[in-house]
């Protein structure tokens, strides 16, 4: 073997991303995630699915699941994705996404996947009882990526690890059926003050669906008074805002807070704190519950008029599979052959 860097891939920029359909979408996903996405849409191809194979990692209704799927594929609209400019789906209606995360089993080695956090996180101390799906779920999120030569994925930095794996599984694949260049090695976008939102209860938690406090988070469906209260009872400490950002170091609510409102005004966190500075968090709740409503609170009114009616979201989700399955099916036609699969 020589040391030669890996020949990079030539193909066109495409953007991917998804999310789980297994509970309230909150700010975190919407800074971390949904709001990139139909910023991106009009820079890049972008394609936006939704995760259901990768819910029932953990049991999910079956009565329920597709309902919970139509409300992400709600505020994926409701926060400004187009289906005539984006791609949005349904993970389950594209069978590549399985066939292919097949194949990365084979590539992707236990080690790799040995060291996933967010396995680890999840499944606590009794692994044994977790399903073998939720051990494997990053390596179907590389086939979801990879099905599409996704080169730019929008997610929040709870998802680098995967993308760091992903990259690893590109990568060996690539050298394994000496495919060079076949698959890029995609780059998760993870920039900006909202990458990583934090519990209102607990400036050292992520902000999470699975919190059993609601006053951790404001979901997306939250109404105008839900919101301001979460963020009156937002935990903070006694001290004015400092002047600089380096001045929130070790006040992890308070810098919380500037991050949250930063993100959603679209300021640097500098800026809300040149604004602040010296002020108390009794003057700056009130300012950032009246931006928390005006962004979120017409989001959740948008989704839940798709929700009364969903026939406008189901053929958002038909007609997004058709142009999906276009474009994966190719790629793991190709995959198939350079494998050497009988049906290849
Ligand atoms: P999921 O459903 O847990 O979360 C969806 C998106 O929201 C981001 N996010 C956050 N961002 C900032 N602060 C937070 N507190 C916060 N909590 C969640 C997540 O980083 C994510 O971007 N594995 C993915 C779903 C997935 C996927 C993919 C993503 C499956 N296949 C392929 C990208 C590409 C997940 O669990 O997301």
């Amino acid at each position: 073997m020589t040391d030669q860097a890996p020949t990079p891939y030539a193909g066109p920029e495409r953007v991917l991303s998804g999310v789980q359909p297994t509970g309230d979408l909150h700010l975190g996903n919407y800074l971390g995630a949904l709001v990139k996405f139909s910023r991106l849409q009009h820079e890049i191809p972008t394609f936006i699915f939704v995760a259901d194979m990768h819910a029932i990692t953990a049991w999910q209704e079956p009565a329920k699941l597709k309902q919970q799927v139509r409300e992400i594929a709600a505020a994926y609209l409701a926060t400004g994705l187009d289906p005539k400019v984006a791609t949005i789906f349904a993970q389950s209606a594209v069978p590549e996404h399985a066939e292919l995360a097949w194949v990365f089993n084979c590539v992707a080695r236990l080690g790799w996947l040995d060291r996933m956090t967010q396995f680890k996180d999840k499944a606590g101390k009794h692994k044994e009882r977790e399903s073998v799906g939720l051990y494997t779920y990053p390596v179907l999120q590389a086939a979801d990526i990879l099905a599409y030569k996704a080169t730019k994925v929008p997610v929040g930095d709870d998802q680098k690890q995967h993308l760091e794996l992903t990259r690893d599984i590109a990568q060996k694949f690539n050298n394994d059926f000496s495919a060079p260049g076949f698959f890029p090695l995609p780059e998760p976008l993870t920039q900006g003050p909202g990458a990583r939102v934090m519990s209102l209860r607990d400036g050292t938690a992520k902000m999470s669906k699975s919190d059993p406090s609601d006053n951790s988070r404001i979901n997306l469906t939250d109404d105008a008074d839900a919101i301001a209260q979460k963020v009156r009872k937002a935990r903070t400490d006694a001290d004015p805002l400092p002047e600089t950002v380096a001045g929130l170091e070790g006040r992890a609510e308070a810098k919380n807070l500037v991050a949250i409102y930063a993100a959603l005004s679209g300021k640097p966190e500098a800026d809300v704190l040149t604004e602040y500075a010296g002020q108390g968090f009794g003057a700056f709740k009130p300012r950032l519950a009246d931006l928390a409503v005006s962004v979120m609170g017409p989001i959740g009114g948008e989704m839940r008029r798709l929700l009364a009616d969903p026939g406008e979201i189901d053929r958002v989700l038909t007609d997004g599979a058709v142009r999906a399955r276009e474009l994966a099916a190719p790629t793991v036609a190709e995959v198939k052959k350079l494998v050497g699969f009988w049906a290849g």
